[in-house]
């Protein structure tokens, strides 16, 4: 299920206030589209990322990548159990929310499936903020260890 909502509802706005602030520590000289995000471990820790870019470019990473396999890396015990994502274009905010790649949305997959949980996604905009209940939800039919059998 995903949820459109004109602000911030009040349960995520840390964990978007600190993806929001994340969008400073972007390395973004390429595209300048700076991406800061933020992911809620079960246990209450917060795992941040920017988007990391490279001259070559198919090897920009995105900042929920940055983030979340930062925190899987450093936490493997603990339970994802929200992301949050925002990006800026020359010091403001944009406009739509920013929707996660489908690289990204994958990944974001396999850790529900590794954790049997459901991560949140907040996507942060100033005109919109859309919230999918679970990964699953922004992939549908995606790949997962259940097509590597025979
Ligand atoms: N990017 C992200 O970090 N997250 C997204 O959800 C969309 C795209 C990055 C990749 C690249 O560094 C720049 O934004 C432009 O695509």
């Amino acid at each position: 299920m995903i949820h459109n909502h004109p602000n911030v509802p009040e349960k995520y706005k840390e964990l978007v206030d600190i993806a929001k602030s994340m969008t400073k520590k972007s390395y973004a000289p390429y595209s300048k589209f700076n991406v800061g995000a933020a992911v809620l471990l079960s246990d209450g820790t917060i795992v941040t990322g920017a988007n990391q870019e490279n001259a070559a470019y198919g090897e920009c990473i995105c900042a929920e990548r940055v983030a979340l396999l930062y925190a899987t890396a450093n936490y493997p015990d603990k339970k994802p159990a929200a992301l949050a994502v925002a990006a800026s274009v020359n010091g403001s905010f944009t406009k739509n929310c920013v929707s996660p790649c489908g690289s990204c949305r994958q990944v974001i997959v396999e850790m529900e499936n590794r954790f049997n949980c459901n991560i949140e996604v907040v996507m942060y905009g100033t005109d919109q903020v859309s919230v999918a209940m679970s990964g699953a939800d922004l992939l549908p039919l995606g790949f997962s260890d259940n097509h590597l059998k025979k």
